[in-house]
């Protein structure tokens, strides 16, 4: 059964535990899985390989990386992809983001499709996209796995648009294969003023019954769709940690297996590793994967000093 869940990061602090305890309780909350030694990979792994204690950093096509890995081995498949917007990703120019739709659609169904068989049965796939393309995966989604969530991701600038509304939410879509095996509702801190830390809303005389945290709801407005500047480690879009880290407090598991064959620089990775799941991630650019490396070699240092990890 889905049980309650408060996170142990610094968004939790006010909900009325101190964050030692929270962590505390957000460690034993976390379900363990056994530890697993049979290897991952089907076949050889494509690219270049850098073996980790916790998983493995691989420099290749996505693609290639989820056909050599192993059926139902996944506890999470993260996918951020790119957009096909005709963005610049390390070495290479913005028309390889922007290719003809067919060939993109057929390149992400090709993706999900494989996505889904190395999903363990109840494991969780995440998509993270444009409304758009997000409308047009579901029905791929839909053929291979079950709908859980469509999650809208605000964005908060609202600059003036020439044509239509301001595009306003990223889509995180949530599927399932199958039943869900692991699905907690966190508890987040209720919004307050940053000014007065009074509460924003009216809770109508049950404030008490909110002072602990309120349900994480599909529309995550407390958080940035994106990594903020004075965090990133190169031009191209990253992710804030908080957006991984809600997945894995979602349908994570202890020693469980994360895998994200766009990891760019590995935010979800590095969240993972926090959390103590193993995790794949690939990426095509060896320059992403050299800086992942390094976060990883990071955590290490910072965990052994006791320092936080750049959100
Ligand atoms: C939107 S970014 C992911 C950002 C990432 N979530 C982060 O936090 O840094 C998409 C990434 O996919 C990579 N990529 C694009 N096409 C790829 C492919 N066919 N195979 C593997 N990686 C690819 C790009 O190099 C880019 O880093």
């Amino acid at each position: 059964m889905p049980s309650r869940y408060i996170p142990g990061n610094s968004a939790a602090v006010s909900v009325g535990v101190s964050k030692r305890r929270a962590v505390e309780r957000h460690k034993a909350t976390l379900p363990r899985q056994a530890k697993r030694v049979v290897s991952w990979w089907r076949s050889k792994p494509p690219g270049r390989r850098f073996p980790d204690k916790a998983g493995d950093v691989v420099c290749a096509d996505a693609v290639a990386l989820l056909k050599a890995l192993r059926n139902n081995i996944a506890d999470i498949v993260f996918l951020d992809p790119p957009f096909n917007l005709g963005k610049t990703y390390g070495s290479r120019g913005p028309r390889q983001d922007r290719r003809p739709e067919d060939a993109y659609l057929a390149f992400m169904t090709e993706v999900i499709e494989q996505s889904a068989r190395v999903l363990r049965s109840g494991g969780s796939l995440y998509l993270y996209h444009i409304p758009r393309w997000a409308v047009r995966l579901a029905s791929t989604l839909e053929k291979e796995l079950r709908f859980c969530h469509w999650i809208a991701v605000s964005m908060k600038n609202g600059y003036p648009r020439r044509k239509g509304l301001y595009p306003a939410h990223y889509a995180l879509l949530h599927y399932t294969k199958g039943a869900p095996a692991v699905l907690r509702r966190p508890l987040v801190p209720p919004p307050a003023c940053p000014h007065c830390d009074e509460f924003i809303r009216d809770y109508g005389g049950y404030r008490r019954h909110v002072e602990d945290g309120i349900s994480l709801s599909d529309i995550w407005d407390d958080l940035s769709p994106v990594r903020h500047l004075k965090y990133k480690l190169r031009g191209a879009n990253e992710l804030p940690l908080a957006i991984p880290k809600r997945a894995v407090e979602i349908s994570g598991r202890r020693n469980g297996l994360l895998v994200d064959p766009f990891a760019g620089t590995g935010s979800a990775i590095v969240l993972a590793r926090l959390e103590g799941m193993k995790a794949i991630a690939g990426d095509r650019e060896i320059a992403n994967c050299r800086i992942m490396l390094r976060r990883l070699d990071a955590i290490r240092q910072r965990k052994r000093k006791k320092r936080p990890v750049a959100p």
